[in-house]
């Protein structure tokens, strides 16, 4: 059975009243349930974890190694400055996709730089609640083969 880390950076545990503009009424229980759901239907393990604090998203990628075969990381603002979260992905060698609610490339400039895609298998941005669905089906796929 595939495991996969579903991991959340800073101020995504506002969602839900943060900007509903750009993210949406989602909360982050609700995409909680949403893996979950998905998980059951699929017959995958999923752990869901949130942090504002860069030193416990190292953490969590570090934990993951033995444990996990994929992790998919929303970064938040952590996507666009953060070497070492690239370096902890880079080291612990399994396969990450990179998401975001929205789309970052039609955003503010300092977010079309992103240390995580360097390191990422792919990326998918721009959908909302929905695109965790899409990154934990991508990486069921990605890791069965
Ligand atoms: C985000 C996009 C980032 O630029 C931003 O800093 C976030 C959320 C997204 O999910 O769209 O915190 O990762």
């Amino acid at each position: 059975m595939s495991s996969i880390l579903v991991l959340n950076g800073p101020n995504l545990n506002l969602l839900g009243t943060r900007q509903p503009e750009v993210y949406g009424t989602t909360t982050l229980a609700d995409i909680e349930n949403l893996c979950a759901d998905w998980a059951q239907s699929e017959g995958c393990s999923v752990t869901f974890e949130q942090s504002n604090h860069e030193g416990v998203l190292i953490d969590h990628i570090h934990a993951a190694r033995g444990e996990h075969q994929g992790i998919i990381l929303n970064a938040g603002a952590y996507t666009h400055t953060s070497i070492a979260l690239m370096d902890a992905i880079a080291s612990v060698e399994l396969p990450a996709i990179e998401l975001h609610l929205s789309n970052v490339h039609a955003r503010e400039a300092f977010r079309h730089k992103s240390y995580i895609s360097k390191v990422a298998v792919g990326l998918i941005s721009g959908f909302g609640a929905h695109g965790y669905v899409l990154a934990l089906e991508a990486m069921k796929q990605h890791v069965s083969h």
